[in-house]
């Protein structure tokens, strides 16, 4: 039975009214307060209550601009809305939560301020939904302003790379300014290191992947993995042997291990329990990681939320742990399976894809030493260093600097045999070029070069006619080796 708000009223409409507005009070979401002239609460409903940690009955009678601590007193503007009797927001924080308060003047009906009404809100959430999306927008222009950066650096690390391997090539075995190129081209190599760093952290490059083997990492990680388990745990291994590799970022694979049983060992608690990591295969088409512990297990409407960024049971939890294992599974195409019940403890597994053997490409049909190359690179310096290289081992170069001036030749030069060709260039660049070039000379073989990421550039080109792939900055024996594996159709 609701309180009675109106208690002089005696007809059962009024009564019902009163009712009806009392239901009301007591169902908004957010906190509200009537207070009279002097600031004190009247009125106040749970929500408010909830808000401030209070039982509802103790706000009655309390001045309502004090009650958010003593550093935001001065804050609440309820005198200045008396005067001005126009309502006035504020926000601040109160027990580490975003508060958003409003104050609404009460004029009667002869025209004087009798008192306000509170609006209280707790904006956390908002302003954290906020926060995320403006890093992820940061992160979307770190990510252009990366990738911008390393197109054109590429190619200038290709001209200092290329112009030291081929110094080198001409210099006698003993010189002594082979030690200085030696290291430009090592320095090189660390600059282009970078530059996919700066790729990957930005989301652009994606990640730094490399050939693994889900068994090896394990081991790899134990120690790490037992530095992080309390001694009542007992940690167990069943690892599977000679799994296929996958195509994974190292770290990051370790660090979802590592946030899993992190969560295992914390699932447990202080009790003692058993954390099992097993490896294996399934299908022959994909490998996986498990983690399996005994602990509290999770009922169906935390299951639900776990991926949840910032969702988490645990006093002290980010909430972090699992967001970060599903944007990095996502990362690698894989996927996750949960398994778990209230008591029952739970079981995470991660499945990556294997790495598929490259299909075998079709032999060429004449095996050629030497070709008619034409090189499309907006650069100068590129161009110059691909003909520096090339010309020597008896190959006739052409060059176009877009996509354009590329089919053009195609077009009307039969003799080409193969094309080398950049991807970002002016007027037209190399994935808008690709199928005319193609097509205008079905024994053409083209090589896509490329200051992204090797493995996002070959899926972008999966569907096409692509003879091989080159990544730039490269040295001047490899883009001899990658012509001589093209031309010789491997
Ligand atoms: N092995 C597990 N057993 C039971 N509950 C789990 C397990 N793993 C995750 N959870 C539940 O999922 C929630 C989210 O996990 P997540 O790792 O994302 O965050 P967290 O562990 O709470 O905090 P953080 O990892 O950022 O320190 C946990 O708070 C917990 O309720
Ligand atoms: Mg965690």
């Amino acid at each position: 039975v609701a309180k009675v708000i109106f208690p002089n009223v005696d007809s059962d409409e009024a009564r019902n009214l009163a009712l009806e507005w009392e239901t009301t009070f007591a169902a908004i979401h957010d906190g509200v307060a009537v207070v009279d002239g002097e600031g004190k609460i009247r009125r106040s409903n749970s929500s408010l209550a909830l808000l401030l940690g209070r039982p509802l009955d103790a706000l009655t009678g309390e001045v309502c601009h004090k009650l958010w601590g003593s550093s935001n007193v001065d804050r609440i503007p309820f005198y200045p809305v008396l005067e001005s009797r126009r309502r006035q927001t504020v926000e601040f924080e109160y027990q580490s939560k975003h508060i958003q308060l409003s104050v609404d003047p009460i004029v009667t009906n002869s025209g004087v301020v009798s008192g306000a009404v509170y609006i209280v809100r707790d904006i956390t959430e908002t302003r954290q939904l906020e926060e995320q999306f403006r890093e992820s927008q940061k992160f979307e222009t770190i990510g252009t302003l990366a990738a911008g950066v390393a197109h054109d650096y590429n190619n200038l690390l290709t001209s200092i790379m290329g112009n030291a391997s081929l110094a080198l090539n001409d210099l006698p075995e003993q010189h002594p300014i082979r030690e200085r190129l030696d290291d430009v081209v090592r320095a090189s190599q660390r600059a282009a290191d970078l530059t996919k760093q700066l790729l990957a952290y930005s989301g652009k490059g994606r990640h730094y992947l490399q050939k693994l083997e889900v068994t090896a990492l394990v081991r790899d990680t134990e120690k790490l993995i037992r530095a992080g388990a309390p001694k009542l745990v007992d940690l167990r291994f069943e690892l599977g042997s000679a799994l296929p590799p996958i195509e994974a970022d190292l770290h990051q694979v370790q660090q979802s291990l590592i946030n899993l049983v992190t969560n295992a060992v914390e699932a447990i608690g202080e009790a003692s329990g058993t954390v099992l990591i097993r490896t294996g295969k399934q299908d022959g088409r994909e490998v996986f990681i498990e983690v399996v512990d005994d602990g509290c297990g999770m009922d169906s409407a935390v299951r639900e939320r776990i991926f949840d960024p910032f969702f988490t049971t645990k006093f002290t939890g980010r909430g972090l742990g699992l967001s970060a294992v599903a944007g990095i599974m996502r990362g690698h195409r894989g996927r996750i399976e949960v398994n778990s019940a209230s008591g029952q403890g739970s079981t995470f597994r991660l499945f990556f894809p294997c790495v598929v053997p490259a299909p075998a490409r079709e032999p060429a049909e004449v095996l050629r030493e030497t070709a008619t190359i034409l090189v499309v690179d907006d650069e100068d310096m590129v161009r110059r260093i691909a003909r520096a290289a090339l010309e020597p081992r008896g190959h006739k170069i052409l060059m176009a600097s877009n996509g354009r001036e590329a089919i053009r030749q195609v077009q009307k030069n039969r003799q080409i045999d193969l094309v080398l060709l950049d991807l970002i260039m002016p007027v037209m660049g190399g994935e808008e070029a690709i199928d005319e070039i193609l097509a205008a000379n079905p024994n053409l073989r083209v090589i896509v070069s490329t200051g992204y990421d090797e493995r996002e550039t070959s899926l972008r080109f999966a569907q096409k006619r692509v003879a091989g792939f080159l990544q730039k900055p490269y040295t001047a024996r490899q883009l001899t080796e990658a012509i001589r594996a093209a031309l010789a159709g491997e």
